[in-house]
């Protein structure tokens, strides 16, 4: 099940045809837009979707990228000045007691350390946030979230090393399994870094269009030397409404020659 000692990671997304995944640039999940309403029937099958997975997989952890929660023109809440030694701080904090009473993590990718609020997810029985920082986060930011018990884990410069925080997400928190909620830059990071396992993927019936809307994998673009990742279906599966239920399982991405 895991590659290279990490989670195996299954990506569920919902998209428009033309694979976008908002209905305009800058949106955050919170974000009403009006024509959310012909979405409707889309609430009912993701939560079919994720059952499915979770019955098949058990997955101990779902991540989610900083742009899907919190607006890149939000202004960032402003934190107490740290004035102690700010070097042990960029170090993984895992509070123990908060380590030993999770059993579904939810991963928040925040290599600038915008995710400021405090929000612990454990209205979600056995559930706690984690975060995945970088070395560029304020030694604010990292002092709030120890004050708030709110586990974090350190790598990467700017921003965070996605396959060297898979590995201490499997290694330090024992998650074999884990959910890939987006958005498209996170999945696009993803993308290129290996990282995805298995994709299911919701198509709402409708093409939406732009060029700064967000897509399934928004990344650089494919070099002259790498291939796409191919994909081979698992199943496809006709829902209410037209919407459209596609499961596939990822191949790796081979340098061609
Ligand atoms: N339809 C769906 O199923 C669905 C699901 C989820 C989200 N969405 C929508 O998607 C939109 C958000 O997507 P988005 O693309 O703007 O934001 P996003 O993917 O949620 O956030 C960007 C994330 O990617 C990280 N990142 C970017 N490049 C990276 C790299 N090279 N290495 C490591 N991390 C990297 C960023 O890290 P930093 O924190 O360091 O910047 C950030 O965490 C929202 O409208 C949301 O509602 C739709």
């Amino acid at each position: 099940m895991s590659k290279d000692n990490r989670p195996y990671v299954v990506m569920q997304m919902s998209a428009s045809v033309d694979g976008r995944i908002a209905f305009g640039p800058g949106l955050t999940m919170f974000d009403k837009h009006p024509a959310e309403e012909l979405l409707l029937d889309a609430g009912p099958i993701w939560k079919k979707v994720t059952e499915a997975i979770h019955t098949e997989w058990h997955p101990q952890g779902t991540m989610m990228g900083s742009g899907t929660v919190i607006s890149d023109q939000a202004p960032l809440r402003k934190l107490p000045t740290f004035s102690g030694d700010a070097s042990v701080l960029y170090d993984d904090f895992l509070p123990e007691e908060v380590v030993a009473a999770t059993r579904h993590w939810h991963i928040l990718v925040d290599g600038r350390g915008r995710g400021r609020s405090g929000y612990k997810a454990t209205e979600n029985p056995g559930g706690h946030m984690v975060h995945l920082v970088s070395r560029s986060v304020p030694v604010e930011y990292l002092a709030f979230l120890r004050q708030e018990r709110i586990p974090y884990l350190m790598g990467g410069q700017t921003h965070v090393d996605l396959t060297g925080a898979l590995h201490k997400l499997y290694t330090k928190l024992g998650i074999r399994v884990m959910c890939l909620w987006g958005g498209g830059a996170l999945n696009g990071a993803m993308l290129r870094e290996g990282l995805i396992d298995e994709i299911h993927l919701i198509l709402w019936p409708m093409l939406i269009g732009g060029r700064r809307t967000p897509t399934l994998a928004d990344c650089d673009d494919l070099l002259p030397d790498r291939q796409p990742s191919v994909l081979q279906l698992v199943s496809a599966q006709v829902q209410e409404e037209g919407y459209l239920w596609l499961h596939y399982k990822v191949s790796n991405m081979l340098p061609i020659g």
